[in-house]
């Protein structure tokens, strides 16, 4: 695995731990630090932005004990700015935050980093439109689209969203990062690629595997 996935040529894997036994998540890591992932997201929910909660900073810090991997946290909370400083301070390095709960999505990017945010990433559920991103983009690392409805891994692709893909990767500098999110599977991979993906982040179609290697070999061959 990588500890800064900017500077990996893409496409890169990153296994979100969401579907992995937390009950042995160390064994978990290595299995598929071992089986090829590239870097690690983690689903953090709050039970109000989103119908479920999964995990706070203790899962982070616990996933940085075990891990030199960059650890990409996802916030799918009300307030990502109350507790930016919290994640960090448990070992993430990235944090993105949703378009929904900012009310300006361009100071809520520069405050984050304010805070000591490395890697700023911003989101958008599939529902929202893809302009309001732009304000933000200026000052975020990555872009990461839902192609779920947020909250539980296990749920299908929705090949609707592909055309904020190619919207936003047009928009993007060199530098910049576009990620997805959500029901990535062998059979869709290489359309969400092709629509300029460059970060695929994989929960079920993974850990849901009993051989997560296989599981992520059949993942890279669609990338061809
Ligand atoms: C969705 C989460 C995803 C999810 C992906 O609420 O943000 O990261 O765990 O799970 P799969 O890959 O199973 O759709
Ligand atoms: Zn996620």
């Amino acid at each position: 695995m990588t500890n800064d996935p900017y500077a990996a040529a893409a496409p890169l894997i990153a296994p979100s731990i969401l579907s992995a036994d937390f009950a042995k998540l160390g064994d978990e890591i290595a299995d598929v630090d071992r089986g090829g992932a590239d870097f690690l997201h983690l689903d953090v929910m709050d039970g109000h932005f989103v119908p479920n909660i999964s995990f706070g900073p203790v899962v982070v810090r616990a996933t940085r004990r075990v891990s030199a991997a960059f650890l990409d946290v996802h916030l799918m909370i009300a307030n990502p700015l109350r507790y930016a400083e919290p994640f960090l301070k448990a070992g993430a390095d990235g944090l993105t935050f949703h378009v929904e709960v900012a009310s300006d999505v361009a100071a809520t990017a520069q405050e984050m980093r304010s805070l000591g945010v490395k890697h700023v990433g911003v989101t958008l559920n599939p529902a929202t439109a893809v302009e309001t991103l732009w304000p933000a983009l200026d000052y975020v690392d990555h872009v990461l689209i839902m192609s779920v409805v947020p909250g539980f891994s296990g749920q299908s692709f929705m090949p609707e969203v592909l055309p904020k893909c190619e919207a936003v990767k047009a928009r993007l500098r060199p530098e910049q990062r576009l990620e997805i999110d959500g029901g990535i599977k062998p059979d869709n991979i290489r359309q969400a690629r092709d629509a300029g993906v460059d970060w695929f982040v994989v929960a079920s179609a993974i850990f849901d595997r009993p051989d997560r290697a296989a599981a992520i070999r059949e993942l890279r061959d669609r990338l061809g």
